[in-house]
């Protein structure tokens, strides 16, 4: 069986969480996508030039322990505006979300270009601020030295960046379900999607 759920949204808005949980609940396969921007961004940052990074990407370089960072995530950012960055990584996320037996994917143009016509499409979204403190939790838990007020201009400036680029640009797809997860507890949030794709599932 196929079945494609496509999750988008800004960062640290909980989609990267929502979408393992929901992998988990229903034994679909899960691909940050976001992790594969990251991957390309950190080898730009030893002098890699980007399209060729994209192109040569390796299980090892996906598998690197920085690609958390704050540093990597503005790296990732700036490459994922160049086109053919995006192409190189098409074939991978394509196979990945035609896998037998579900998949889940989550990033930014999951439901817009890589999987238009997915069963399921998500935009999940939480206030700049609900984020930014999301994200200085996890950051600074991890032991990273950053400032809420620093995650919170980092998180702008990486959404508008996301949002303004002409390749795959950061928008909801006409036919998403929106999520504000702003008052949400994460596991609330989850609880919503896995309700919204048991609906969606009934009908396939
Ligand atoms: O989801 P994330 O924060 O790990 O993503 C890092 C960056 O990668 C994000 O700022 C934009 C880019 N990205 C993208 O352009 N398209 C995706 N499908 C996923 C991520």
């Amino acid at each position: 069986m196929r079945f494609t759920v496509a999750i988008d949204g800004p960062a640290a808005a909980g989609k990267g969480t929502i979408a393992r949980a929901v992998a988990e609940h229903f034994g679909f396969a899960h691909l940050d996508t976001g992790l594969l921007y990251r991957a390309v961004g950190a080898k730009t940052m030893v002098g890699v030039e980007p399209i060729e990074a994209a192109r040569t990407l390796t299980a090892e370089d996906l598998a690197r322990d920085d690609l958390r960072s704050a540093a990597v995530a503005q790296a990732a950012s700036w490459v994922a505006v160049i086109g053919e960055v995006r192409a190189a990584l098409l074939d991978f996320q394509h196979a990945f979300a035609a896998r037998m037996g579900g998949a889940v994917l989550d990033g930014r143009d999951i439901g817009t270009v890589i999987c238009p016509d997915a069963e399921v499409k998500m935009f999940v979204t939480a206030s700049d601020d609900v984020r930014a403190r999301r994200r200085f939790e996890e950051l600074s838990g991890k032991g990273a030295d950053v400032t809420l007020d620093g995650v919170l201009q980092d998180l702008r400036e990486r959404d508008a960046r996301d949002r303004e680029r002409s390749a795959a640009p950061l928008v909801a797809a006409d036919d998403a379900v929106r999520i504000d997860t702003s008052d949400m507890t994460i596991a609330h949030a989850v609880e919503a999607v896995i309700a919204e794709i048991e609906k969606i599932r009934g009908k396939v």
